[in-house]
C-alpha cells in the first residue's frame, strides 16, 4: 500500500530519525529512505565498536551507516563518547586525569578524521543515578576524572569539534526524582559556559507509563534550559515490566499504543521549536532491542512498522492531523 512519508509529513516539525545497524540498513533500505531523515548507529560509533585494542580502530561497520547517510541524504546524529557501558577497559587502566582527557581527545579526533564534524553528537550519556539521594552514577570516567567530569569532557569534546552540537542523553528523564537530577546538571553545565547544546530525552516508554501529563511537564522542563531537545530513542513497550511473553497479541493493546504515540506526537508538535528531532529505536518490530530486553526472548512490538516492515496503526495516528 502507498503511504505518506513520515520524514516529509513532520519536515516542518522537527526530524524524523531511527537507530540503525549495520544489518538494518540493508534489510530496512526501502523504510529508511522513504521515512527517516536522520539516523543513529545502535553500536557501531560507541566507543568499544570503534576501538577494542590501544591504537586499533576498526571503522568499517561505522562506515557502512555513513555512507548509506550521505548517499541517501539522511543526517548521522553521533552517539557517543563518554558512557560507562560499551567502552574499553584499557582507556581507564595506569592513568590520571591527565592521561584520560588526552585518550578522550585522541579518540575523538580519530572520529572527526574519519567522519567529519557531524552536526549533532551524544557527548555523555547516562551519567545520572537513578537511585534516590545520589546524584551521579559511579562510573570510571568519574573515578579518574572526578565529580566534575561532565564539564571537562564536554570542554575536551567541543576543542575537537566546535561546530558539533554536543548532547547530554539519558533515560527515565520523565521521572520527577531524575529529572531533578538531570535539570540540576543541565543548569550547573550552563552556569558555568560548558558547551552544551542539547538534552537528548531517551524515551524507553510503555503504553503505561510515563503518564502523558508527565511527558509534557518533563518537555516543558527541559526546554525552559533553552537547550535544544532530541527525543533520541523511543520505543513504546507493551508489557509492564518483566512479565512473561503474551499467548497472543491483543490487537486492544496495539490500540492503546496508537493513542500513547497519538499523544506524545501530538506534545512533540507542540514544543517543536525546542526539538530537532524525534528517533525511533528502530525501524520496525522485527529489529527492536525490546525483543530481547529486559527478558531474553520475549518478543514485543514497540514501533511504527511491524515485523513484515508495514505501518502500524500509530503510525496512522501520527500521520492523521
Ligand atoms: C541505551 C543506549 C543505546 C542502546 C540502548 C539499548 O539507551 O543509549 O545506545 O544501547 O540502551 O538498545
Amino acid at each position: 500500500m502507498q503511504t505518506e512519508s513520515l520524514k516529509e509529513k513532520y519536515q516542518p516539525y522537527f526530524k524524523i530519525g531511527t537507530e540503525v545497524s549495520w544489518r538494518t540498513i540493508d534489510t530496512h533500505a526501502d523504510l529508511l529512505k522513504k521515512h527517516f531523515n536522520s539516523i543513529t548507529c545502535e553500536n557501531e560509533m560507541k566507543y568499544s565498536s570503534l576501538c577494542r585494542k590501544p591504537g586499533e580502530y576498526s571503522f568499517e561497520p561505522a562506515d557502512k551507516i555513513a555512507s548509506f547517510a550521505k548517499e541517501n541524504d539522511i543526517a548521522l546524529h553521533g552517539h557517543t563518547f563518554v558512557w560507562h557501558n560499551q567502552t574499553p577497559g584499557f582507556i581507564f587502566e595506569n592513568t590520571d586525569e591527565e592521561g584520560l582527557l588526552a585518550t578522550l581527545k585522541a579518540h575523538v579526533e580519530k572520529v572527526k578524521e574519519h567522519f567529519g564534524e557531524l552536526a549533532t553528537f551524544d557527548a555523555v550519556n547516562e551519567a545520572i543515578e537513578d537511585k534516590k539521594d545520589t546524584y551521579l552514577r559511579d562510573t570510571k570516567w568519574k573515578a579518574v576524572l572526578g565529580d566534575d567530569y561532565i564539564p571537562k569532557v564536554f570542554r575536551v569534546i567541543k576543542e575537537v569539534l566546535p561546530n558539533t552540537a554536543l548532547y547530554y542523553n539519558d533515560y527515565n528523564d520523565c521521572v520527577p526524582e531524575k529529572r531533578e537530577k538531570i535539570m540540576r546538571l543541565l543548569k550547573e553545565l550552563l552556569a558555568e559556559g560548558v558547551p552544551i547544546s542539547g538534552m537528548g530525552m531517551q524515551f524507553h516508554a510503555s503504553i503505561y507509563h510515563p503518564s502523558i501529563d508527565e511527558i509534557k511537564r518533563s518537555i516543558e522542563t527541559y526546554a525552559s534550559t533553552g537547550l535544544m531537545i532530541r527525543i533520541s530513542e523511543m520505543d513504546v513497550s507493551l508489557y509492564k515490566e518483566k512479565e512473561p511473553q503474551f499467548p497472543s497479541l491483543d490487537p486492544e493493546l496495539l490500540k492503546k499504543q496508537a493513542d500513547y504515540y497519538d499523544q506524545c506526537f501530538k506534545i512533540f508538535r507542540e514544543y517543536h521549536k525546542h526539538i530537532d528531532a524525534v528517533t525511533l529505536w528502530g525501524a520496525s518490530d522485527e529489529v527492536s532491542w525490546l525483543n530481547n530486553f529486559p527478558v531474553f526472548g520475549r518478543k514485543n512490538w514497540p514501533l511504527l512498522f511491524d515485523d513484515k516492515h508495514e505501518p502500524k496503526e500509530a503510525f496512522y495516528r501520527i500521520m492523521n492531523f
